[in-house]
């Protein structure tokens, strides 16, 4: 990125090069994720100080490797293999790898054997974790091997020079507990990078690349009120004031949310707020429709509908921005029939630039999640917003089984009010992934006071989750859930059964439909 120093990772499959790339940013060096096969040219051109080769599920000798060019290391820049990586950056240069006898898998005692700048400043002795089943025989000409394991006597190598680097371990995850200090060692002591990647510089950066590229256009903005396009709105904003216009399409949102956002948006950053009123429409052209997919594309199509019907009524509009994030953009090439490595499906951008034939404008496309989240508070966005849940684009049908009335909304929508509230005062709203009610297409029977009921049933759905592709349910304390349970039976009329879903994502998804 124009103005960042940064460091190239080539991506051979892994589940973790996304991971390197966020401990990289970590140490403040912007990180870039390539396919394995990119030209070398792109990587000079982009001005890269340094080059991480990525773990991958294949083996080196298999016909089908993934190998990059050889030339990488005459690149100029120092060169990190990691675990495949290594075994790649060893075989390219004449060494030689092989299956190991056993495939070693997870802890590991690892013992620096002589002094070598990517172990500056950590002991001798260090906890590191494996994932591999070849290892490195021998080492190419002019290599020396620097740590080992019991089972590894290449745990980790130079070459004399020192500008070309293996390890057979994962420094990016937390169980190498000192990993992030050897990652550092290597972007900012071996590659020289000085750590400019903060948030602050990259919002100076944004605004301006924004001012330039829009000139004296017209943006428009589909703001949801959730973390990324709200992020997004207050970037563009801060770089181009009054010429933002953010349409508010208020779909079947949860309780108070639509109200919430004018306030934050419209009264206190006073940004130019279209607010469409579009429930009741919705729920009209929802109306005795259950099958899920078909809710679905309903709501996908009324919403462009309704969403290209506000912008029209905008002058002079060439843009449309959005808070698309970098997992949502980064290329990969398939590779070993990894899913990591499948490219994933960008469910939000819908085409509604080309319907609308406007330029798209995607301030936020190179960062990560957190660091999206940090450039919301450095722009002055409350903390509820900043981390927000993840919410479906279609919203609370997809919560109502089957088909949604006026009733069915408006109850799941006090059931889920009480989740939230809740899961709030517990202190855990923030530190799961979802929580939230669903409302089941059955009745049942129940007894209040000496009354006999028939019915509906709650499901309580609670998930944590790192990106929304696996998830597993939450063990959440049973007074939490005795809390939200009673609460739920005796606020919400309709509701006498409350039950808790215990499915992880696979098998289950996170939404019901
Ligand atoms: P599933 O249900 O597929 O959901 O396990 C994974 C994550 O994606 C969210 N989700 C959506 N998000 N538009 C979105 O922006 C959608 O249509 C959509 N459907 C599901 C879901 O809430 C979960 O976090």
């Amino acid at each position: 990125m124009k103005g960042f120093e940064s460091i190239a990772i080539l991506d051979f499959g892994s589940q973790y090069s996304q991971l390197i790339a966020r401990r990289i940013r970590q140490c403040n060096v912007y990180s870039r994720i390539y396919p394995y096969n990119i030209d070398l040219e792109v990587l000079k051109s982009d001005g890269v100080m340094g080059v991480i080769l990525s773990g991958g599920p294949c083996s080196v000798y298999s016909p089908s490797a993934p190998l990059c060019d050889k030339k990488i290391f005459d690149l100029g820049v120092p060169v990190l293999g990691i675990c495949y990586g290594l075994q790649a950056t060893v075989k390219l240069l004449g060494g030689e790898v092989a299956r190991s006898v056993a495939r070693e898998y997870g802890h590991a005692e690892l013992e620096v054997t002589s002094d070598n700048p990517l172990f500056d400043g950590l002991d001798k002795n260090l906890k590191v974790w494996m994932s591999h089943g070849d290892k490195v025989l021998s080492l190419p000409e002019g290599f020396c091997t620097v740590a080992c394991t019991a089972n590894t006597e290449n745990a980790a190598v130079t070459n004399k020079e020192g500008t070309i680097f293996g390890i057979q371990f994962h420094p990016e995850v937390v169980h190498t507990p000192r990993g992030v200090e050897l990652l550092r060692n290597f972007c900012r002591t071996i590659c020289g990078c000085k750590g400019n990647w903060r948030m602050e510089s990259f919002i100076e950066n944004a605004v301006e690349e924004t001012r330039d590229r829009v000139g004296d256009a017209g943006v428009v903005l589909g703001l949801s009120g959730g973390v990324d396009s709200s992020v997004a709105a207050a970037l563009v904003h801060k770089a181009i004031g009054d010429k933002l216009t953010c349409i508010f399409v208020d779909t079947l949102m949860r309780k108070g949310e639509g109200a919430r956002v004018r306030e934050v948006f419209e009264r206190n950053f006073r940004i130019n707020l279209k607010y469409v009123s579009a429930e009741g429409h919705f729920i009209e052209k929802l109306a005795g429709v259950a099958d899920p997919e078909t809710k679905r594309k309903i709501i996908g199509r009324e919403f462009v509908g309704v969403f290209q019907d506000a912008a029209k009524q905008i002058e002079g509009v060439s843009f449309l921005a959005q808070g698309t994030t970098y997992p949502d953009v980064i290329e990969s090439v398939p590779i070993g029939g990894n899913p990591s490595s499948l490219i994933k499906s960008h469910h939000n951008v819908g085409g509604l630039p080309e319907k609308m034939h406007l330029k798209l404008l995607e301030p936020l496309s190179r960062l990560f999640k957190d660091e999206v989240r940090e450039v919301g508070r450095q722009l002055g966005l409350p903390e509820e917003i900043v981390m927000r849940q993840p919410f479906p684009g279609p919203g609370l049908a997809v919560r109502i089984l089957g088909p949604v009335s006026p009733e069915s909304l408006a109850l799941l929508r006090e059931a889920d009010w009480v989740v939230v509230d809740e899961m709030k005062k517990a202190g855990l709203y923030y530190s799961v992934w979802q929580s939230f009610a669903v409302l089941l297409p059955v009745k049942t029977v129940g007894v209040m006071g000496d009354e006999r009921t028939y019915e509906n049933v709650i499901a309580l759905r609670v998930v944590e989750s790192v990106d929304g592709m696996t998830a597993d349910w939450v063990r959440v304390p049973y007074e939490v859930l005795g809390r939200i349970s009673s609460r739920i039976i005796n606020e919400v009329d309709g509701v006498n059964r409350v039950v808790f879903d215990l499915t992880s994502k696979p098998p289950g998804t996170i939404e019901w439909e």
